[in-house]
């Protein structure tokens, strides 16, 4: 199906169009003609009939059947239209007729006047031919009634002439029509068969061809629109080559970026490992060089004492001062060692993790606490509803007490106050403790959080371990730690737990 089918349906249309006015047409023509002729028929016959009857009445009266004869016999002859005449009287037998062949009986009592009747019009079939019989009574029937047949067959020839005439005209008018349509079609299909052509070449991808523009009317129009169309795409065309060009060259910018991210990716993964691996082995070792060292500490702790004890009056001044130095150091050290193991132990030894109550863990620690707590007149205060977090329990109290022997200690005011507070909006439980106590610089934010680390003091128990200790935990159960502070005012220490289960 193409452009030409266009131009067949609208030469079918032309031609169905005039086929089926003509039809329309000649029917109406016959129709109207026909009742035209037919009535004309009518009157003439009813009128001849009339005078028939008319000139009839005396002959009847004085029962001369001859000259009625005669007189139908001439009337039938001065008139073409006449195919019979034959007159009846009252009761219904004929009297006179023109048949040659006698009267035909299948003409007997048809189209009968009714009584007051001045005519009666009945058509009928006689010898195979369409006949109008007119009946006229004579003297209101009381005499008679003449029946005069009139053929309608010069009627139908007369309609068939015109109808034939008119279907010739139709005839012509198709052929001229055919020619128009076929004029007009192909004035109208030729530039749009030419655009479609271009179309179809736009379609394949061919920006080369152009539209033929032949007129100024709408068609022409369409061919110029259609042009600047192909102008357009031509022009898109270029920039999306131009675009594609630069979006290969940033696709193969980003692959070559990502293949380095991934192979970078992969460097540091295996540095994790082995970052990972050698802080495993240097826990090991120094949970094993800490053991081992207790050993040769604990000898010389215990020589020292025995130097002190038993040649205590054998040594001057100096020398007792040397052995206190001793022995102070030593107990110092073996301090040092028991936190490192300590620190050693939370990724060297595995502790269960369970789901505990935070309360229960706090009432045990403020139970260990409370000497220092009371020495200090320090309040404490743990809130009610604390969460259950799942956790290593053992952990989590060694966190809390380390934070809150840290609050009671660095802490210089009157009425030292330690506040435990909690918020788990995110998905996790953010823990703080807070202190009213003497603050910590700035600059010292992260310091603090390292092995051995401690800021000038004057206190003699500590290491510095408690807080790496703290971090470590925190860490381990995918948490994190940090500090908040102002000298002078109060530190508050805040760290996470993650609310689903998570050990690292
Ligand atoms: N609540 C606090 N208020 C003020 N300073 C603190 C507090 N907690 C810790 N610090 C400072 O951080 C240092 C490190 O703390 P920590 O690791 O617990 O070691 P230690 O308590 O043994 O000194 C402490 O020496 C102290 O100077
Ligand atoms: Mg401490």
């Amino acid at each position: 199906m193409g452009i030409i089918s266009l131009r067949n349906r609208i030469l079918f249309m032309t031609l169905g169009l005039i086929v089926l006015l003509g039809v329309i047409v000649v029917i109406f023509v016959k129709t109207e003609l026909t009742k035209a002729l037919l009535f004309d028929l009518q009157d003439k016959g009813i009128s001849l009939t009339k005078h028939l009857a008319d000139i009839s009445v005396n002959d009847i009266l004085t029962e001369n059947r001859l000259r009625l004869q005669m007189q139908i016999n001439d009337y039938k002859e001065s008139t073409r239209e006449i195919k019979y005449i034959f007159i009846h009287d009252k009761k219904g037998k004929v009297l006179v007729h023109t048949f040659r062949k006698g009267f035909p009986s299948d003409l007997n009592k048809i189209n009968e006047v009714k009584p007051g009747e001045e005519y009666s019009i009945q058509s009928i079939i006689a010898d195979k031919e369409a006949i109008l019989d007119i009946a006229v009574p004579i003297l209101k029937g009381e005499t008679g009634v003449v029946h005069a047949g009139f053929s309608e067959e010069p009627l139908n020839l007369t309609v068939d002439k015109k109808v034939r005439f008119l279907v010739g005209i139709i005839i012509v008018i198709l052929f001229i029509g055919n020619g128009a349509a076929i004029l007009f079609t192909s004035a109208i299909t030729k530039p749009i068969y030419n655009l479609t052509k271009t179309a179809e070449q736009v379609s394949i991808g061919n920006l080369e061809q152009k539209a033929m523009v032949t007129t100024g009317d709408e068609i022409g129009r369409l061919g110029i629109t259609f042009n600047k169309m192909i102008d357009e795409l031509k022009n898109d065309r270029g920039k999306i080559k131009e675009y594609t060009e630069s979006l290969e060259e940033m696709i193969r910018k980003v692959s070559a970026s990502r293949e380095e991210l991934d192979r970078t990716n992969k460097k540091l993964q295996i540095a994790n490992k082995e970052l990972i691996k050698s802080n495993e082995e240097l826990d090991e070792f120094t949970y094993v060089v800490s053991h081992d060292l207790k050993e040769p500490l604990r000898g010389i702790g215990a020589f020292s004492g025995f130097l002190r004890q038993k040649y205590r009056d054998k040594l001057d001044e100096k020398g007792k001062h040397y052995i206190d130095i001793i022995l102070d150091s030593s107990e110092r050290m073996r301090r040092l060692i028991d936190d490192l193991l300590k620190l050693s132990r939370i990724s060297y030894g595995e502790t269960p993790f369970e789901y505990t109550n935070v309360s229960y863990i706090l009432n045990e620690v403020k139970d260990n606490l409370s000497y220092a707590l009371e020495s200090k007149k320090c309040v404490l205060e743990i809130p009610d509803d604390l969460p259950t977090v799942y956790c290593d329990s053992t952990r989590i109290r060694e966190v809390f007490h380390n934070l809150i022997i840290n609050a009671i200690k660095y802490n210089d005011k009157d009425k030292p106050h330690i506040e435990i507070g909690y918020n788990g909006h995110n998905d996790h439980y953010t823990f703080h403790v807070k202190d009213n106590g003497i603050g910590i610089e700035e600059k010292y934010f992260d310091k603090i959080f390292h092995i051995f680390q401690r800021l000038e003091r004057d206190d003699k128990e500590g290491t510095g371990a408690g807080l790496t200790i703290v971090k470590r935990i925190i860490y381990k159960h995918g948490g994190r730690v940090w500090v908040e502070s102002k000298v002078g005012e109060g530190t508050t220490i805040f760290f996470t737990i993650p609310k689903n289960k998570r050990r690292i």
